[in-house]
């Protein structure tokens, strides 16, 4: 018995051990593959010997638990803010107070100041407790099994680390711009709203009930701060780096993270080589934080109600830019989603010329009391669009009235509604609303939907405006002799249009229901849907319960579709499709299986026991998808050989996996 111990005790070491070779020191002894099957080894251990469970076995990286309400935790030290300096001279001040308290000659820390979700994480003898948030500074949620899935913090320290027997160290929970992006393209791919930053991402996250979501999004945690009640070291540089030695993730002297500074010219070189540099970062910095080193200082020094003495905050000034707001209009999305956009007097900013910034919903517009021809501050900070951050209300026209927000839809007229508890505006007209109707149609032929060849994405809009579709179904009626009347049509595009929607008769249903439209059917959730119940019947029969028992298919999801086919239009819809020869059932193919499921390959090279195409086939076949060139959304890249090092390189940086023809091959075994 103890034999097993044994074993399961010394796979989970060696797993720790290979996690941080790649995750903290970037420098794997193991193939991904091997590791999988070395974790997937400790799993069937563990499964069969239940009494040797640990919350702190790298198997529970992969997240599984699911929390409803977070247990609210008291920090053993409270967790203070920082002090914001914008300018030199304030820095100098600092260091001013500083000198006439302890004397000249103190040594300082500039670091990175991390722009994301503070966390606080407790050890006891060498092993993760708990993690909490900062809530109030006194006390936060416990969040432990979400942040147990992050990879880049340890469940256990190394061997042979010198560290107390319990401390709780301080970091910031991060999301790579890498692991952002990539996220946001899933999104789109679903049709789902994206996020509008990786600081708001990591913080919902941190957040999440499911820690298998978590997991997957990728989190990241960089540390600065150990408390143990006792000082770990003299300084708090040799602290850091004695973190790093237990198995955290620390800033290194020679990346430039973390630099001793003798005075205010070294603070400014620090803070000025990464005013630049912080760009070619992939996380997000909003400034410099300034440490005094040495502790026996800080305790000196010790700390005002809210922050340290000891340490300031520079941060770094997101670009800012006054100008006219001229008008809010509306823009209505494909599901009705009614939002406020405010038309700017162009201003340059960042080095583009902005002339319209999101308002988001009525809530904002409110809470910022905007008006049309106030001038107002647009900031362009980590989001994708400017955003209005505050109104300049000693320049407001004297005349001015507080904007009211629309109670019609600009498109249709039809009266908006508000859910209760939700922010956005929708129009219910989902029928009739021509931006509705044409979103809906433009959705439908969309790559990831029917992709109808030869159809465009304006040529819908041409033939909506000439009268010759009213919705989805109309393309299947449509004949050349309707066509070749339209502007920019000639004969030759005419056929290709015919030929593309005939073509797409074939597309599987999952394309198929996912080019409906539902609201929060996005292509994943397509997939699940007819995987499950392998016909248009017997989801449209389905209660919301029997929805419900779908794998991952939530409440919100299940009300949508149940309401969706008790809809009369869209039975009406169906029933066409239907009579026209789309696929509304589920082809299963000899042999095939989900395995890759939902995963995106790339093949490159040339391989030794299959061909190329052959690869290909076994992709599909087994659920997975072949694209074409490497991207922040790939899975995998099967590495033949001959593959140019600019690839192996590419996937590299984007954290995509790169597998053998072997293991492929063991993947779908
Ligand atoms: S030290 C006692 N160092 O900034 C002060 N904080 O505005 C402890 N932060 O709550 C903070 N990077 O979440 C420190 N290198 C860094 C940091 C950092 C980001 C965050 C932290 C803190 C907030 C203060």
């Amino acid at each position: 018995m103890s034999d097993i111990k044994n074993k399961i005790e010394n796979l989970r070491k060696e797993l720790e051990r290979h996690n941080r070779l790649y995750y903290i020191e970037h420098n794997p002894e193991i193939s991904d593959y091997e590791f999988d099957q070395k974790l997937k080894e400790l799993e069937r251990l563990e499964k069969g010997h239940p009494e040797f469970a640990d919350e702190n076995s790298p198997t529970k990286r992969v997240g599984g638990d699911i929390t409803k309400s977070f247990e609210t935790v008291a920090h053993e030290f409270p967790m203070m803010s920082l002090s914001n300096t914008y300018s030199k001279d304030e820095i100098t001040e600092f260091i001013a107070r500083i000198d006439k308290n302890i004397g000249g000659d103190t040594e300082y820390v500039c670091e990175l100041k991390y722009d994301g979700v503070a966390i606080s994480v407790r050890y006891e003898n060498g092993k993760f407790k708990r993690a909490v948030t900062r809530g109030d500074g006194q006390k936060g949620d416990d969040v432990s099994s979400n942040i147990r899935t992050i990879k880049s913090l340890p469940l256990r320290l190394t061997d042979n680390g010198d560290y107390p027997d319990f401390f709780e160290i301080r970091g910031e929970i991060m999301l790579t711009r890498t692991r952002f992006e990539k996220l946001n393209a899933q999104l789109e791919e679903q049709n789902e709203k994206p996020y509008a930053n990786p600081r708001n991402t990591a913080s919902g996250t941190v957040k999440l009930q499911d820690s298998k979501v978590v997991a997957q999004r990728g989190l990241d945690c960089f540390l600065y701060a150990v408390n143990a009640g006792v000082p770990v070291a003299e300084n708090h540089f040799d602290a850091v780096v004695k973190a790093g030695n237990w198995g955290f993730r620390v800033p290194k002297e020679k990346d430039n993270r973390i630099k001793v500074c003798k005075n205010i010219d070294e603070i400014m070189d620090f803070i000025n080589y990464w005013d630049t540099e912080r760009l070619n970062l992939d996380f997000e910095i909003d400034g410099v934080v300034i440490k005094v080193n040495r502790h026996n200082i800080q305790y000196e020094l010790g700390s005002t109600a809210k922050s340290p003495r000891w340490a300031v905050a520079y941060k770094y000034k997101a670009e800012e830019a006054q100008t006219v707001l001229e008008d809010i209009r509306f823009q209505v999305g494909r599901t009705g989603a009614v939002t406020p956009v405010a038309y700017l007097k162009p201003v340059q900013l960042a080095g583009t010329l902005v002339k319209r910034a999101s308002l988001h919903n009525a809530d904002i517009i409110q809470n910022l009391d905007v008006r049309i021809g106030d001038t107002v501050h647009v900031e362009k900070g980590g989001e994708i669009i400017p955003k209005i951050i505050r109104v300049n209300k000693s320049l407001r026209p004297a005349d001015s009235k507080p904007f009211e927000f629309i109670k019609q839809c600009p498109e249709c007229a039809a009266a908006l509604v508000r859910k209760e508890g939700e922010a956005v505006h929708f129009c219910p007209n989902e029928t009739e609303c021509p931006p509705q109707i044409l979103g809906k149609m433009q959705h439908f032929i969309s790559r990831n939907a029917m992709d109808i060849e030869g159809l465009g994405q304006e040529t819908i809009v041409q033939l909506h405006q000439a009268g010759l579709i009213k919705g989805i179904a109309d393309l299947y009626e449509l004949n050349k002799e309707d066509l070749l009347p339209l502007e920019r049509m000639a004969e030759k595009s005419a056929d290709n249009l015919i030929k593309g929607v005939e073509k797409s008769k074939s597309q599987p249903f999952e394309k198929v229901l996912f080019g409906l439209g539902i609201r929060y059917v996005g292509a994943t959730v397509a997939k699940k849907l007819t995987q499950h119940f392998k016909n248009i019947d017997q989801i449209a029969s389905a209660g919301i319960e029997e929805l419900e028992a779908a794998p991952e298919i939530g409440t919100v999801i299940a009300k949508s579709v149940y309401a969706f086919f008790r809809n009369d239009d869209y039975k009406q819809l169906i029933n066409r499709l239907k009579n026209y020869g789309l696929q509304f059932e589920v082809v299963e193919e000899e042999g095939a299986t989900q395995k890759l499921d939902g995963l995106k390959f790339v093949i490159s090279g040339v391989f030794q026991k299959l061909e190329r195409n052959e690869v290909k086939k076994l992709i599909e076949k087994n659920g997975g998808k072949n694209t074409g060139s490497v991207s922040g959304s790939t899975d995998y890249l099967i590495a033949g050989e001959k593959m140019g090092p600019a690839k192996r390189e590419k996937a590299q940086k984007l954290g995509v996996n790169v597998i053998s023809e072997d293991d492929f091959l063991a993947m779908i075994e």
